[in-house]
């Protein structure tokens, strides 16, 4: 039997098959459509392995997705795919609803039909597992206690919308169907395979180019950020042990302002980097930092209470902020090919209409 992970050559997917293929010898099947944010690169580590079977094509393509569930024999489905960045739903959010909404629908749907068709035992056996976001539950205020399970869905931007409606569909496929699901809710993700459109990597990239290090308004919204490879842990966690039907919250215990992660990086890229080595005439990368027009409906605040997790499956994230920002910054240092071969192209299109 072999698991379909969907959206496995983006950020958190790659990084998820190579650390499930590292840790099991049971396949993933990686069905991804490669749009702007999926990149083979992320996965060259696993050529010639034979565990890994790469498809291209959409969560949407119903009769793909049942076919791959079939030939394969798939006894748990872990869903990556998503439109991820709310800045480009703020722009366009038709592809959002496109792939987060009816895209979800339709691999839902195929997984019922080959579920239904499977013999006692392994019905009971499977699972699908759905990757959501802290951001369906809204914004805090400074002095609010953070998101539990039970927080009610607020969601702000047509990113965290189009999730938050894919998360009700999931719910209603256990309530109506009784499919077996799990739901994670996780905070803001960074390490290794990041696309520079977001915060971390952006930043990074920005400032070993010279370039402004653009913050929103007043740069004091607030993430929870967790490594990378934490969130994959609790991911294969809840998959093995989590209750079906339930909802986990996943988080890091790591409260930053922006504007600290920024002045953070900026530290260490003086450090390990420092601007005359790379023949900037800057006594530190904080020069860079730049104010810039605040995103529209931003939210203030986000942090995660993780303690389900912990108690119920005893889950707990082994990097701090600190370790795992140290390490995210070597790996973008030690990996020059992977930033300039992405960063290429419609990249360059992107961050000219972004940051006009
Ligand atoms: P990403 O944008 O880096 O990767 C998304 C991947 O999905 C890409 O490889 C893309 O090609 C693929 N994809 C998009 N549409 C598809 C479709 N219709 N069919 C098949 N594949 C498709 O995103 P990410 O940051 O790795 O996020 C992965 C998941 O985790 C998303 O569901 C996101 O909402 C969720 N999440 C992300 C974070 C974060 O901080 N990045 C935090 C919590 C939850
Ligand atoms: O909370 C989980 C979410 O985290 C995921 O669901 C999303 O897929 C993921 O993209 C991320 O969303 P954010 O909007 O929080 O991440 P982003 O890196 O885009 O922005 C982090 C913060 O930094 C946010 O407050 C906006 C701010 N920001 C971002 C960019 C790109 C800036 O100030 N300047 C920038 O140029």
């Amino acid at each position: 039997m072999s698991i379909l992970v969907t959206g496995g050559a983006g950020f958190i997917g790659s990084n998820f098959v190579i650390e499930w293929l590292a840790a099991s010898s049971e396949p993933v099947v990686n069905l991804d459509n490669l749009t702007y944010a999926g990149n083979l690169e992320n996965l060259a580590s696993l050529e010639g392995d034979a565990r890994h079977v790469f498809v291209k094509g959409d969560i949407g393509d119903y009769e793909l997705v049942l076919r791959l569930l079939s030939e394969h024999k798939i006894r748990a489905v872990v869903n990556f795919a998503a439109e991820s960045h709310v800045d480009r739903s703020i722009h366009g959010p038709e592809d959002f609803i496109q792939t987060n909404i009816v895209g979800t629908f339709r691999l839902l749907e195929a997984v019922r039909a080959y579920w239904n068709g499977l013999p006692e035992a392994e019905k009971m056996a499977f699972r699908f597992l759905h990757v959501s976001t802290d951001e369906v539950y809204g914004s805090l205020s400074p002095s609010d206690p953070a998101f539990t399970e039970n927080h009610r869905y607020e969601p702000n931007s047509p990113y965290s919308a189009s999730k938050a409606a894919s998360d009700h569909l999931v719910r209603a496929y256990h309530h109506t169907y009784g499919l077996p699901v799990l739901t994670t809710n996780c905070s803001n993700n960074y390490g290794p395979y990041h696309f520079p459109e977001k915060l971390i990597p952006l930043v990074i990239h920005n400032a070993l180019a010279g370039k402004p290090l653009p913050i929103y308004g007043d740069g004091q919204q607030i993430r929870d950020w967790l490594y990378v490879t934490d969130h994959c842990s609790a991911i294969r966690r809840v998959l093995d042990a989590g209750r079906v039907g339930e909802v986990y919250n996943v988080g890091g215990w790591n409260e930053k302002s922006n504007l600290e992660v920024v002045h953070t990086l900026c530290d260490i890229l003086d450090e390990l980097a420092p601007p005359a080595t790379r023949n900037l005439q800057l006594a530190t990368f904080r020069s860079l930092i730049t104010f810039v027009k605040d995103r529209p409906g931003h939210d203030r605040r986000y942090a995660i209470d993780a303690t389900k997790l912990e108690r119920e499956l005893g889950w707990k994230p082994s990097e701090t902020f600190e370790t795992g920002i140290r390490k995210t910054v070597r790996w973008y240092l030690d990996h020059p090919d992977w930033v300039a071969n992405i960063t290429s192209g419609a990249y360059r299109e992107w961050v000219g209409k972004q940051y006009a």
